[in-house]
């Protein structure tokens, strides 16, 4: 199935509510470790180094595995594709805080202008970028990833300074110890 297709039928699925959730308890840790080994010859064939920030211990949050493995992909499938190759650096880090867990995807690539923070998240739409005039891909990566994560009851966003890289962050709530000793 091409890629695009997959991607149209998230989205008609995401939006009438015919996903079918798989949560459990995830260690992100190891989700983000996982998604790194797997994305790694993406990130050899276009000479981008990543780097990882992550805590050795991390509260669980309850997610759909599959569907946060596609959600962080997709954020640095975009940072390798952005990026200046040979040059490039992305940085993938793991925080605690206030009640969730926040995941950084760092990127030292073009950024995303003001103008376009927003609109980068729309269906369909891309920034473009007039300085490598990359806009192959579909549009769609960020609208089903954003659907994803407030789903999953966090947030995503982009935060960017114009030559500076962007960086997408992503929250998770974490599981109560309440909830914890319940499901034990
Ligand atoms: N890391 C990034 N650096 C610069 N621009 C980005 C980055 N990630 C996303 N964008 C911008 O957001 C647009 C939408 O991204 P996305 O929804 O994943 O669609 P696609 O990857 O198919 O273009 C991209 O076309 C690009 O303009
Ligand atoms: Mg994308």
């Amino acid at each position: 199935m091409s890629r695009l297709i997959g991607q149209v039928l998230d989205v008609s699925r995401l939006e009438s509510g015919r996903v079918e959730w798989h949560e459990s308890l995830l260690d992100m840790r190891e989700v983000i470790e996982d998604t790194a080994a797997s994305t790694s010859q993406l990130f050899r064939e276009r000479n981008v180094r990543l780097d990882r920030a992550l805590p050795t211990r991390v509260p669980k949050v309850r997610a759909d595995l599959d569907r946060i493995v596609q959600v962080v992909v997709n954020l640095l499938s975009n940072a390798v594709k952005f990026i200046e190759p040979g040059r490039g650096r992305v940085e993938i880090a793991l925080a605690e805080e206030g009640g969730f867990l926040r995941v950084d995807v760092r990127d030292n690539g073009p950024g995303v202008s003001s103008e376009h923070q927003e609109m980068i998240f729309e269906k369909f739409r891309q920034a473009g970028d007039p300085l490598t005039g990359k806009a192959e891909g579909t549009g769609l990566g960020l609208y089903i990833s954003r659907r994803i994560i407030e789903h999953s009851g966090g947030r995503l966003w982009v935060s960017s300074r114009p030559g500076e890289g962007a960086c997408f962050s992503f929250t998770l709530p974490l599981v109560s110890e309440a909830t914890l000793d319940k499901a034990a």
